[in-house]
C-alpha cells in the first residue's frame, strides 16, 4: 500500500448559508473573525455543474477557516429533516475561561441565546446557533494530561462496549430504540 501522508490540521469546513451579508455580519461582526476571502463563480470548479455562488471564507487564529457558500436558494447549513438540531456542529477554541464568558456575554448581548457553560471534563463549552441553522460550540481545553492520557487508554475499550449495546439493543422494539438513541432532553442539554 502506498505510504500515508501527514495530515497537518484543518484548512476550511465548508456550509450552505441562508445569506451572505447575514452570515458575514454574524461571523464577523459578532464573533470577531474577518472575513478573508470570497469566492464568486457561476459554475462549480470541481463539477462544472451550473450553480452561481459566493463562497465566503472566514479566517481563524491558526490560518484556518471556515466557509460558507451562498447559492441563493435562502436555505441554511441544515442536513436533513430528521438529524436531532444538537448532532452537526463546529466547535471554535479559545484559551480561558474568561475568554467563553466573554463570548457568551458578547453573544447574548447580540439577542442570540446561549447554553451553557456545559462542563465536559476535558472542555468547558457555550452552544449557539448561527442565523443558518448551524450549532456553534466556543470551548477552552481544561483536562490535565493525566486525564487525556487516560482517556486515551480507554477508548477503544469503551468503544467495543458501545458496539456491543448497540447490537444488543437493536434487537430490542423500536420504540426502545428511540428512547435509547435519539432524542433524549437530558442528551440534547448535555451536548
Ligand atoms: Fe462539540
Amino acid at each position: 500500500m502506498t505510504k500515508t501522508v501527514t495530515l497537518k490540521g484543518l484548512n476550511h469546513v465548508a456550509w450552505r448559508c441562508i445569506d451572505a451579508e447575514q452570515t458575514r455580519h454574524f461571523y464577523e461582526d459578532i464573533l470577531g473573525l474577518p472575513l478573508a476571502h470570497i469566492v464568486k463563480s457561476d459554475h462549480v470548479p470541481s463539477t462544472g455543474e451550473y450553480a452561481p455562488y459566493c463562497h465566503l471564507f472566514f479566517e481563524f487564529a491558526d490560518n484556518s477557516y471556515l466557509a460558507f457558500f451562498d447559492i441563493r436558494d435562502n436555505k441554511g447549513a441544515t442536513l436533513s429533516e430528521d438529524m436531532p438540531r444538537w448532532i452537526h456542529h463546529f466547535a471554535m477554541e479559545v484559551d480561558t475561561m474568561e475568554e467563553v464568558l466573554t463570548m457568551k456575554k458578547r453573544l447574548e448581548d447580540a439577542g442570540i441565546e446561549v447554553l451553557g457553560v456545559t462542563d465536559h471534563h476535558f472542555i468547558q463549552s457555550i452552544y449557539f446557533f448561527d442565523p443558518n441553522g448551524l450549532r456553534l460550540e466556543i470551548t477552552m481545553r481544561s483536562e490535565t494530561r493525566e486525564y487525556m492520557e487516560e482517556a486515551k487508554q480507554k477508548a477503544h475499550a469503551q468503544l467495543a462496549e458501545w458496539n456491543k449495546d448497540k447490537k444488543a439493543a437493536a434487537k430490542l422494539p423500536p420504540e426502545t430504540h428511540r428512547e435509547n438513541f435519539c432524542t433524549g432532553r437530558a442528551v440534547s442539554s448535555a451536548f
